[in-house]
């Protein structure tokens, strides 16, 4: 199977909120972002797979700072860990602004997309290559993360998450 470097899927992404974009606090909608998330996760993913792909799941996603009216809202998405048909893509969202000149934190998630053949079953995608620390670090912690997902949706067993298994027991004994 083919490989690909995970910078080989970096996706950026910026939108301006507008007035249609925000709840009556002034600031962006939750719903509106986790739609723009979505998109630039599933830009990533194409990115990578070369192929049409679905949303499977996303991971608990929480809102650090609300992103004002006006300001920028800069989303990065990149394949932290690709499987066998699914890949996992980590996805962070600054707010920017500009009058101001700073760039503030809003949140980050971890989406799960699945690559489609030509019939809408799940296809193969191509193993991924992590380069940098930080693409090392959200690489080693895929396992875990698929494995509690995968048993939160009710199609792993718990016996069987061997990873997150020894992540709990090291807890325990340090
Ligand atoms: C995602 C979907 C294609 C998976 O199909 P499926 O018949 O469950 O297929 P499988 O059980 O063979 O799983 C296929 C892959 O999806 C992964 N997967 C399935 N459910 C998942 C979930 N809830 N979270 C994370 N991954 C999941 C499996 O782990 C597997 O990955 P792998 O091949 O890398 O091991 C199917 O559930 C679906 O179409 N869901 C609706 C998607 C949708 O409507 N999204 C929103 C609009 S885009």
């Amino acid at each position: 199977m083919e490989e690909k470097r995970a910078r080989e899927s970096h996706t950026i992404m910026n939108e301006l909120v507008l007035p249609n974009d925000t709840n009556t606090f002034g600031n962006l909608m939750g719903g509106r972002l986790m739609y723009w998330m979505d998109i630039a996760a599933g830009m990533a993913a194409g990115k990578h797979c070369n192929a049409p792909s679905m949303t499977a799941s996303v991971d608990n996603l929480s809102f650090k700072n609300p992103i004002k009216l006006g300001n920028i809202v800069h989303i990065e998405a990149k394949v932290s860990r690709a499987f066998n048909t699914s890949m996992e893509i980590f996805v962070k969202v600054w707010g920017e602004d500009l009058l101001h000149q700073y760039r503030y934190e809003s949140n980050e998630a971890y989406f799960t997309f699945v690559a489609l053949d030509p019939n809408g079953k799940p296809r193969p995608v191509p193993h991924l290559i992590p380069e940098t620390p930080e693409e090392i670090r959200v690489y080693d912690g895929a396992l875990r993360r698929r494995q509690l997902r995968l048993i939160l949706a009710g199609k792993m067993k718990p016996d069987d998450a061997n990873e997150l298994k020894a992540l709990f027991f090291a807890a325990e004994e340090s």
